[in-house]
């Protein structure tokens, strides 16, 4: 065989080569090197650890069994599309044409995926809130975009200051991405803030993404969507999926709802690339928008219990943390105890061994925080407010 003749860095595309390893993933690897080690309690994968609920794998299982093992339309399931389009006229005040504006993805990841490339040109200014979820920077670049990064901070409460977004906004913004209950930090906007940032959005034609995957799961009650403003509905992307609220994260089962064009070019993009969700996938998804809402309810009851615990034992071990008004993440911050995000998750995980995730995993701004998930077991949860004590009362020492 001929040796190649490229060196090794001309192999690869420069612009994927340089991106960073996602944050989180590095964290993984090590807890998973630590594995078969008993005591290890993680609070740092973001899924439910709820199984998900029966009648929803039962419609899967249903699905192989009536042997529907072909692919389904490019676009998903219509009969899952117009659940989806139902849903989101009843629960958030959003119409959609199930033939045209809705799309069923692997996950929201594809629907991120799929929307950041429908939209971006090379050069395009991509607004995003951060601390965020670890992928956008990485979509935006991968999509040959700009990420612009609007940080958001405690003694706000992790929520938008709309001037600070205004001022960000320049000729070439072409989109905001808003993510609320937002991950890792569990804030939400009020409606004035939604408000005006749709104004925002319309003076300057710019268009929005909302990733919704956290919607329901909110605890303080619930916020229409931004897609549902006067206006807005031409200029929205709304990205959702059943992986956080039915408990579906191995489903794989996302969707997009938009403008038509937009959705048609997402498609192009999903027809060469992906060419269709799961089957048995879809039609338990279709199963979980059925039957699956009140146990949806019992999960975010669960968490909200889960969320109160984890943020008192924080509280007591004299580390400030914002009460999280949705998703399942405490973002508590760890200033206080002179230690930087990362220090303070190794040293906890090797020495309390209590997997966190490094704030900075979710941009530069996540400096001074961890982030804690409460999809675990209020076992677990109350051990580790306990280690956790113990650990910051080491450091005074
Ligand atoms: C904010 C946010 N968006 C999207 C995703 C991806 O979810 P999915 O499993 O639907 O691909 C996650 C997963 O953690 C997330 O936190």
């Amino acid at each position: 065989m001929k040796d190649s003749k490229l060196l090794p860095k001309e192999r690869l595309s420069k612009h994927i080569a340089s991106l960073p390893k996602s944050g989180i993933r590095d964290f993984f690897e090590l807890v998973n090197n630590m594995n078969g080690d008993e005591e290890i309690i993680s609070l740092g994968v973001g899924e439910p650890d709820f199984v998900t609920p029966w009648n929803i794998r039962e419609a899967a299982i249903y699905s192989i069994e009536k042997g529907h093992t072909s692919y389904t339309s490019n676009l998903g399931l219509l009969s899952l599309r117009k659940a989806i389009c139902r849903y989101l006229e009843s629960d958030y005040g959003c119409s959609y044409c199930p033939e045209n504006e809705c799309i069923v993805t692997v996950g929201v990841s594809e629907a991120f995926d799929l929307a950041i490339r429908a939209i971006t040109n090379p050069g395009d200014e991509i607004i995003y809130v951060e601390p965020c979820y670890v992928s956008y920077n990485a979509e935006i670049r991968m999509a040959l975009g700009v990420p612009v990064a609007l940080e958001t901070r405690e003694e706000n409460e992790f929520s938008v200051d709309v001037e600070e977004l205004r001022s960000k906004v320049t000729p070439k913004t072409k989109a905001i991405i808003l993510n609320f209950p937002c991950n890792p930090t569990g804030a939400t906007i009020n409606l004035q803030q939604m408000k005006a940032i749709a104004e925002i959005a319309i003076e300057n034609d710019i268009l929005v993404m909302s990733d919704e995957i956290y919607s329901e799961l909110t605890y303080e009650g619930r916020l229409p969507s931004i897609a549902s403003l006067p206006g807005m509905k031409e200029r929205c992307i709304f990205l959702h999926g059943f992986s956080k609220s039915f408990a579906m994260t191995g489903f794989r089962v996302g969707f997009a709802c938009g403008p038509a064009d937009i959705i048609a070019s997402m498609m192009k993009i999903h027809q060469y690339s992906m060419m269709c969700a799961s089957t048995s996938s879809q039609e338990a998804a279709e199963e979980a928008l059925k039957s699956g809402r009140k146990e949806m309810e019992k999960m975010r009851e669960e968490y909200m219990e889960r969320r109160n615990v984890m943020v008192q034992g924080f509280n007591r071990a004299g580390l400030s943390c914002f009460l999280p008004r949705g998703a399942f993440y405490t973002f508590p911050c760890i200033k206080s105890t002179g230690l930087k995000s990362k220090d303070f998750a190794m040293r906890f995980l090797e020495e309390y061994k209590v997997a966190v995730i490094p704030g900075t995993a979710f941009g530069k701004c996540g400096e001074g925080y961890v982030r804690c998930c409460y999809a675990a077991s209020m076992e677990n949860i109350k051990e580790a407010v306990r280690r956790i004590g113990l650990f910051v009362n080491s450091l005074k020492g």
